[in-house]
């Protein structure tokens, strides 16, 4: 991290990487934008060409590029690609928002304790995709959101933090997906001022928050009680 002798504290490089909408890339812009977040965003990255997350990041003057996966011949020759652009940018902290890729174990290893991932279910139950028709499918009362670090396994990595919602009557996968979407909004960055502030760490691969070790869900957040 960087010291920033103006502001007195310690700036977090980060680097974001998208594939699609960006509204959880929206949320961490506006949260540095309000002063919120003690981070500087270098650059967003997005495997598809063309998508609104790159419009958020261009319309907050964030450098953009894309890496079109379709263009790599393997996941290998692609990953090595996406780790020589985002290391020009020197980050502290790899956000994956939205990033609709399997990660080869190298590009993983790489980055390990300082790339984290939000999931749209309660980890461990549901990962990959479909979490919310899953959930429903399941005849589930409540559903919810993850924050974790990213490990070789896909959505296994220790949690840091998770948010659970109800599941109510006549829920579908896009009601349920836009409550969940509301929460996924406070807590990613509220993991990422975490993280920025130097409180959070993984460690033998679990989770410590100010150096006590966090339960295997991570710290909860639960909108069921009221
Ligand atoms: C979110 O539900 C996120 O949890 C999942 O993909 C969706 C991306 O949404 N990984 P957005 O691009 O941030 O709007």
């Amino acid at each position: 991290m960087n010291s920033n002798p103006e502001k007195n504290h310690t700036i977090c490089n980060v680097v974001v990487l998208i594939s699609g909408g960006g509204t959880n890339l929206q949320a961490i812009i506006d949260g540095q934008k309000n002063g919120d977040l003690p981070i500087q965003i270098n650059a967003v990255i997005s495997n598809r060409p063309n998508v609104k997350g790159l419009n958020r990041a261009a319309q907050a003057g964030i450098k953009t590029e894309t890496l079109d996966h379709k263009n790599f011949s393997d996941r290998k020759t692609f990953d090595e690609a996406l780790i020589a652009i985002i290391d020009q940018h020197s980050p502290d902290l790899i956000v994956l928002a939205g990033f609709m890729r399997i990660l080869t174990p190298e590009f993983v290893a790489h980055y390990l304790g300082k790339m984290i991932n939000i999931h749209p279910s309660l980890l461990p139950k549901y990962p990959g995709l479909h979490t919310h028709q899953r959930a429903i499918d399941a005849g589930d009362k409540e559903h919810g959101v993850t924050v974790h670090f990213v490990t070789e396994e896909l959505d296994g990595g220790p949690p840091i933090l998770q948010a659970k919602v109800p599941i109510v009557d006549g829920d579908d996968p896009d009601s349920l997906a836009q409550r969940v979407l509301v929460q996924e909004h406070v807590i990613y960055p509220l993991a990422i001022k975490w993280f920025a502030q130097e409180k959070l760490h993984l460690k033998n691969g679990k989770t410590y928050l100010d150096n006590e070790l966090l339960a295997s869900n991570g710290h909860l957040i639960d909108t069921t009680v009221r």
